[in-house]
Formats: C-alpha cells, structure tokens, sequence
C-alpha cells in the first residue's frame, strides 16, 4: 500500500517527495508552494541514484522519475521534465534539450552553441520556441496526473544577461524585450514554463488537501 509519506534522514515527516537531486529545482518549489506543502528532495531521503531519463518524451520522462521513486519508496512523489521546442528545428532540442551539445549533458555553454550553429542564417520571424514542462505526480493510492506550463518565446543570435540558465540567456519571452536572463527569478518565475507547471500542480493539491479537510468534517 502507498499509505506512508516520505520519513526524511531528520525523521521530518514531508508530505511528497520531489524526485529531483536538484537543489535549485527544490528551492524554486518550496518559494513557490510557501509552507502549505511539505516537499522534500532526494537527498533528503540519502538518495544519489541517477533516475533513467530515456523516454522520447517529456511525460514519459517525468512519469519515468516518479514511477521509480513511488516504486523505491511507496510514497505520494512527483517529478519534472523541461524541454526547449525550436519551431525552425522540428521542435528541437525537445526531450533531448540537458544533452543537445554534449553527450554527457549539463554542459549549457555547448547546448547554447550548438543551439546558435543549428539556427545560423535563419531569420528573427522564423526563431520562434517555446519552453515546455511537464510534471508527473502519483499519489498516496497510486494514481497518476499530469501537469503542463509552457511560455512562447523567440531565440536571439548572440547571448544576452548573466542570470538564470541552461537556454535563457538567448530565449526571449512573447511580449518582452529582454531575455529570461536579463530578468530576475521572480519576473520569470511569473511567466515561466516551470512556474506555470507548478501553480496548475499546487492548485491542484490545495484542491484535494480541500476536499479531504472537508470529508473529515
Ligand atoms: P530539466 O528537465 O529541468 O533538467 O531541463 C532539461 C534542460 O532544459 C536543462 O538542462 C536546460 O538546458 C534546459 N532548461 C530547463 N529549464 C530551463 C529554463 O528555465 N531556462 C533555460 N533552460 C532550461
């Protein structure tokens, strides 16, 4: 049975586990949630596996993560998958955006350069991308749901703002002039792939913890 929530290293009771060993993503998350939702990381749990990310999509990766963390723990976990659709490229980097300049992944200075090669030449009207995430959440009696968030934007020829990561400093968002680098976290989490994903997933569990509250009543 699902029943039991995730017993922390500390023994601090939380109330899902984030299938992330991402710092940031877990501290983006909690800025997002408040206090209203107890989360905690992998880490939390003493957890270092590198979960299988090999689907061809990005709800296939994100259920990937959570089925083996529900699996590993029995507990209520979610997990996420972002992607960087080029409309010129067919939708590329996509599914495969962390490894897109470099097999072994995480290197964002090669994703970016080869991001500029693949689109020399093509012209500003026709750079248009959007970011996409997805998040997987299987709760306490196994169901599965998923979330989406995604921002339209269009890709710059040269790299432009020193904050954020991965692909921002050459995506700018629909409507803006900047790019998501040229902007602080709380401007972009306003718009954001990311940000939006979280909210539909957060108002959707401050429905249900409703729901249960009014049930026991
Ligand atoms: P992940 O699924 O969140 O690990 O994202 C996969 C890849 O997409 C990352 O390695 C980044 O290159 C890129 N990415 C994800 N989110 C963002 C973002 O908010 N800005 C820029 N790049 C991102």
């Amino acid at each position: 049975m699902r029943q039991q929530t995730g017993e922390t290293k500390g023994n601090a009771r939380a109330e899902m586990i984030f299938a992330t060993g991402n710092a940031h993503k877990l501290k983006e998350f909690r800025e997002i949630v408040g206090g209203d939702i107890v989360v905690c990381g992998l880490s939390d749990m003493g957890c270092d596996a590198d979960i299988p990310e090999d689907a061809e999509t990005l709800e296939g990766n994100a259920l990937a993560k959570a089925r083996w963390v529900a699996a590993r723990y029995g507990a209520p976990c979610f997990a996420d998958d972002t992607g960087l659709e080029v409309d010129a490229l067919d939708g590329r980097p996509g599914v495969h955006s962390a490894r897109y300049g470099c097999a072994e992944g995480h290197d964002a200075q090669a994703n970016r350069q080869r991001l500029l090669s693949e689109l020399q030449g093509v012209e500003p009207a026709a750079r248009t991308a959007r970011f996409r995430t997805v998040i997987a959440y299987i709760d306490a009696r196994g169901a599965e749901h998923l979330f989406e968030g995604t921002v339209e934007g269009h890709i710059l020829d040269s790299e432009r703002g020193g904050d954020g990561f991965g692909y921002d400093p050459l995506f700018v968002p629909a409507g803006w002039t900047q790019t998501f680098a040229e902007a602080g976290a709380d401007r972009k989490n306003a718009v954001s792939h990311r940000g939006r994903a979280v909210r539909a997933f957060v108002d959707f569990l401050r429905n249900e913890k409703q729901k249960n509250n009014n049930n026991t009543r």
